[in-house]
């Protein structure tokens, strides 16, 4: 087939996108999805199954369990490359070094603003300090790993000769990567394309380096600028699932890597993404952050291929392609099978467990599993892959921190008649028990904590998801809960979704009542 991609750069040579996922640090920062060492782990495993070339494990400078996540996942992940991200600061970047060091292939990821308004009003720094600042921090990082990169933090605003000026400084001081970052999703295809296009015919030695592109969706464009940068000779894409991220998100790793493939006419490019993991990957990121996909999302949303029209269903049982320009099996949909049941014995259930890449750190925490299993599997007739990942999202969420527990629970509705909650709630031990009424069974069972946990929390969003589909489906619950500036999503599954609800709510308070401080790599 001729090439027939439009842009082409003379100078880059490979055939070959990048596909850097930033899932556990930009996705991290979206409200609330702030993840536990053992769930960034659990995610990081998945990543690499699903191919990532690289993967943005966080920020290691931010906090001591910052650090410890970035390093427990440079230690379990082997096929992709684990990256920290750091500010242009010497501590920053040392801190990120020491948490790569037990990566097979590490990457150190710095940045520092270029934009005249970022420099001025939050970075207080001339032109020329920034310009040694990034220089300096690609030295300190060489120290640790050849593989660094650099991003000039919202280069979308940035005057085009001074982004030139940084970037042949880091250039020369060894920087491998050229990010180039729409840090506040503003700018639209056409021009985003020719800020790639122009970067690298002007800056010097552009062709000894990969350039890079990361967008965020303000303008619901991240996509497609990444897009239009890859078409300009951009050959790495900066991603994250679902397009998670801070405010309205990142580019979406799934709508990059699909287009890429499914215009591979236009790309003539490939990654390395094996494309039957991205469904299983995409439950597990929104099952464990607490963020659900909404149903019409691309690739990835429930309906993305269900055909409603009957003169589309008419047409896609004649010959599939009349309306449908991927399959579904090949994005990963239908893998949901019936795996396990009341039945199924210890075995089976271990060798489901690591087909889903789930690892338990001890032979305890397996039985742990094992016995939510049986009580779920009493409850609920089949139980599916995703059932699974969820057993076990609920039992690193209750791993926060279990200073509430969900003793018992009782909540009464009937029409005409205000619905009733009774909950048993142990705290340190001490076990508390409280009546409340409220407007629905959910309602009212949160009433009924607040009267034991005296919270002063906000509700900013309460959303009941099936993880499968059927009326005995196990309902997945996210409650996302702001105090004192700090918010959290909790979550709790169950076949009932009031129990559902309690359970989140309490996993919200408990995190919150965990106090994890964390620092934000933008600030
Ligand atoms: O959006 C942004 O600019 C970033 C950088 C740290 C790469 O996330
Ligand atoms: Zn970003």
């Amino acid at each position: 087939m001729p090439n027939k991609m439009p842009n082409k750069m003379p100078n880059q040579t490979t055939d070959k996108l990048i596909i850097f996922d930033t899932t556990l640090r930009d996705g991290e920062q979206s409200p609330g999805a702030a993840m536990t060492r053992e769930m960034k782990v659990r995610i990081a495993r998945q990543l690499e199954k699903l191919g990532v070339d690289v993967i943005e494990a966080g920020f290691a400078a931010a906090s001591p369990g910052d650090f410890e996540a970035v390093k427990a996942v440079a230690e379990t992940v082997k096929n992709s490359t684990v990256c920290s991200l750091a500010r242009a600061g010497e501590n920053d970047v040392r801190r990120a070094g020491e948490a790569i060091k037990p990566a097979k292939s590490g990457r150190i990821h710095t940045f520092i603003a270029t934009s005249p308004i970022h420099m001025q009003h939050k970075l207080r720094m001339s032109e020329d300090q920034v310009v040694e600042r990034a220089v300096s921090a690609v030295k300190w990082a060489l120290e640790y790993t050849d593989d660094v990169e650099f991003s000039a933090e919202d280069a979308v605003r940035s005057e085009m000769d001074f982004l030139i000026r940084v970037f042949d400084a880091v250039i020369r001081a060894g920087a491998k990567t050229l990010n180039v970052p729409d840090t506040v999703g503003y700018s639209i295809p056409a021009a985003w394309g020719e800020r790639i296009r122009e970067l690298i015919e002007r800056v010097p030695n552009s062709d000894k380096v990969v350039w890079s592109t990361h967008c965020h969706n303000d303008l619901g464009l991240a996509v497609a600028n990444s897009l239009a940068a890859v078409m300009n000779g951009a050959r790495q894409v900066e991603c994250t699932i679902n397009g998670l991220g801070e405010r309205a998100g990142n580019a979406s790793l799934e709508e990059v890597v699909m287009a890429v493939r499914t215009r591979r006419d236009i790309f003539n490019l490939d990654t390395r993404i094996d494309t039957t993991q991205i469904v299983p990957t995409s439950k597990l990121v929104s099952s464990i952050t607490g963020y659900p996909v909404q149903p019409n999302k691309a690739i990835v949303g429930a309906n993305a291929f269900a055909h409603e029209s009957g003169i589309h269903q008419d047409g896609v049982l004649k010959h599939r392609e009349t309306y449908e320009i991927m399959r579904a099996e090949d994005v990963g949909w239908n893998a949901n099978k019936l795996t396990l049941g009341k039945l199924s014995g210890r075995n089976a259930l271990r060798q489901r467990f690591a087909a889903l890449n789930i690892e338990f750190d001890s032979e305890e925490a397996f039985n742990a599993a094992f016995q939510r299993f049986k009580e779920l599997a009493d409850r609920k007739h089949e139980i599916f892959d995703e059932d699974l990942q969820s057993l076990v999202s609920d039992e690193a969420v209750a791993q926060v921190s279990e200073y509430y527990r969900l003793v018992a629970m009782g909540a009464h509705s009937e029409t005409g008649v205000l619905p009733v909650a009774r909950v048993i709630i142990s705290i340190e031990g001490t076990e508390h028990q409280a009546d409340a009424q409220g407007g629905g069974p959910v309602d009212a069972t949160f009433q009924a904590i607040e009267k034991v946990a005296h919270s002063g929390t906000e509700l900013q969003l309460y959303s009941v998801n099936n993880i499968t589909s059927g009326t005995d489906a196990q309902g997945e619950v996210t409650v996302r809960l702001a105090k004192g500036g700090r918010i959290v999503n909790g979550q709790g599954a169950d076949t009932d979704i009031v129990v559902a609800s309690a359970k989140a709510y309490l996993n919200a308070l408990n995190k919150l009542h965990s106090k994890q401080e964390r620092a934000h790599p933008q600030l």
